[in-house]
């Protein structure tokens, strides 16, 4: 079959287009296509950027990025179009033609959205897929680059290691996690006592904001930068790219795991790390998991503390400093890996050590479905409080649960509360994140997970920060309050928003007003404005 050229008959292609997706062409959803393909003007790009729900792909483009199979259920809600932009001129005409057309406009990097933000919305709504924005520029000289949004970290940590092996970049570990929604939201991982949080090392960004200006961080200004560094995705506009600044690292670093369950002391040794981890050299990245595990008693389960951390520095060096701080871990030679960083990735992310290749799957590892939620914590919990929480992973529903419990302190101690929108800086011993998975089969019982997590959350009360009670907005919790469909006051979102950003709420509110007035780009979490025109109406 010979497709028309759009020179010759726009309409009519827009109409075999349209008639080849079996859109009918009464729908508003079909003006919003008339008017993308319009705008893409040639039909070979109208079909490799334009995905209706007819589209035979439509599925397994959306899916592609699911990474919460939560969210992939019939009963899910479904854009109506994924749209994947080859270049920036096609994001702007999607972005005209949402506004125009009055469909939401949902933005998707590496879709790891907790909560689905990225491609599931309650109103008619179309997907801005960043899949074909995946270029990384890497600059060893000047130890910079440019990484475009939908590169996943994989991607961006591979291009770096190609080039050298002494430069690296702070961010999560992860290796599916997409730059964009993750940078948005602050990001961390194995090299933040040290460097602090990818959002802390970008130094330049390119956006389009909603009237569809290019921007960069000259021509945005210095609070527009200031907010989509940490502030939230799907908010202040659509990022395209990143410049960050790499970080030096040695060409071996350690890696080491200790694993003690209930019978071995673990509650104790975790009781004790409280105390020290934190003020630990800033080389030194330690994480708990606590995870329930069969025990040496057959037929029975225990919980384990998974301790696993990384040294920039020789194995010596390590021993030495544990044995020496925290002798109770028992550290040995044995629980210890030199490595180059990159290899590191490969181990903190769970991946087998052969080869560097696999940080470019994006399908390595299994997608499930989940719920999650975080703390930080201030103050030491006692013993007994320890005991408790363990004592929720021997639950049912807690198979396949586990606490993540990295040590702060370093570098995040001298980073000011205000310095970007993520406040957690000084006076966090550790951050808790609470996941539990189960099977995209078990989707029907998915209740009785969330009430497990929502138990364990109240659980943990006593024990976390207070006033406002902290939360990591890059492991987004819907459960802490919602913005409606159309207007949300100041005070409304205040509930979830101080707990995310504390005092920074107010200036990102500021700057969402002056930047997107009318509240073009938002989601359930996204920072509303200070008076929206619905407000105004006096609705
Ligand atoms: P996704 O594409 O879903 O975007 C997330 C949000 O940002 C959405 O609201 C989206 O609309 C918006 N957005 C995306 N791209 C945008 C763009 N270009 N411009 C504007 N808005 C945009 N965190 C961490 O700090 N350290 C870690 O080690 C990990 N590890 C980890 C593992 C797993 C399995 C999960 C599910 C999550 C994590 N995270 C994490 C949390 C992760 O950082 C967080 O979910 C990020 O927002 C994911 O970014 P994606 O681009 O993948 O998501």
């Amino acid at each position: 079959m010979k497709f028309p050229q759009f020179s010759m008959l726009p309409f009519l292609m827009v109409v075999v287009m349209l008639s080849l997706s079996g859109t009918t062409l009464s729908h508003p959803h079909w003006d919003f296509l008339h008017c993308l393909s319009l705008r893409l003007a040639n039909y070979s790009t109208i079909s490799k950027v334009i995905y209706a729900q007819n589209n035979p792909s439509y599925s397994s483009v959306l899916n592609a990025s699911i990474h919460n199979t939560r969210f992939s259920t019939p009963a899910t809600p479904k854009p109506f179009a994924i749209i994947t932009p080859l270049k920036t001129s096609h994001v702007r005409s999607t972005l005209y033609c949402s506004k125009k057309h009055g469909f939401q406009l949902r933005i998707r990097s590496g879709g790891h959205d907790v909560e689905g933000l990225s491609y599931v919305s309650e109103v008619p709504f179309v997907i801005l897929d960043l899949l074909n924005f995946r270029a990384i520029k890497v600059d060893t000289k000047n130890e910079v680059a440019w990484v475009q949004s939908g590169a996943t970290l994989g991607e961006l940590y591979y291009a770096i290691a190609a080039k050298t092996n002494t430069l690296a970049f702070p961010a999560g570990m992860c290796h599916t996690v997409g730059a964009g929604g993750h940078f948005s939201g602050g990001g961390y991982g194995t090299l933040f006592r040290k460097y602090g949080l990818a959002a802390d090392n970008i130094i330049d960004a390119r956006m389009i904001d909603v009237n569809g200006r290019i921007l960069d961080r000259k021509s945005m200004g210095e609070d527009v930068f200031w907010a989509i560094r940490g502030g939230g995705g799907n908010t202040f506009g659509i990022v395209l790219a990143w410049k960050i600044k790499l970080v030096p690292v040695p060409a071996v670093v350690t890696v080491f795991t200790v694993n003690k369950n209930l019978e071995q002391n673990a509650t104790k040794i975790f009781h004790r790390w409280q105390y020290i981890a934190h003020k630990l050299p800033d080389d030194l990245f330690m994480n708990i998991w606590i995870t329930k595990v069969n025990s040496s008693q057959v037929g029975m389960k225990t919980v384990q503390a998974t301790f696993r951390g990384m040294l920039l520095g020789g194995v010596d060096e390590l021993i030495t400093l544990i044995q020496d701080k925290f002798p109770e871990l028992g550290l040995a030679e044995e629980n210890c890996n030199e490595m180059s960083w990159i290899e590191s990735v490969l181990y903190f992310g769970g991946l087998p050590l052969q080869s560097v290749d696999i940080l470019l799957d994006k399908n390595a590892l299994p997608t499930v479905s989940l719920k999650a939620k975080s703390d930080y914590v201030k103050e030491p919990i006692p013993e007994s409080g320890i005991e408790g929480l363990m004592s929720m992973f021997l639950e049912e529903e807690a198979d396949n649960a586990v606490a993540m419990i990295p040590a702060f302190g370093g570098k995040m101690d001298d980073i000011p509360e205000n310095e970007l929108p993520y406040p957690h800086r000084a006076g966090n011993l550790f951050e808790a994140t609470y996941i539990v998975q189960w099977t995209k089969e078990e989707n029907a019982e998915s209740g009785k997970y969330i009430s497990w997590s929502r138990r364990l959350y109240s659980y943990m009360t006593p024990y976390v920060s207070k006033s406002p009670r902290e939360a990591y907005v890059n492991y987004r919790d819907l459960d802490l309050g919602i913005n409606n469909n159309d207007y949300t006051s100041y005070e409304q979102a205040s509930i979830w928003g101080f707990k995310y950003f504390k005092n920074n709420f107010k200036r990102l509110v500021q700057v969402k007003t002056k930047v997107d007035p009318m509240n073009f780009f938002r989601n359930e979490q996204s920072i509303p404005p200070l008076l929206s025109p619905w407000k105004k109406k006096g609705n």
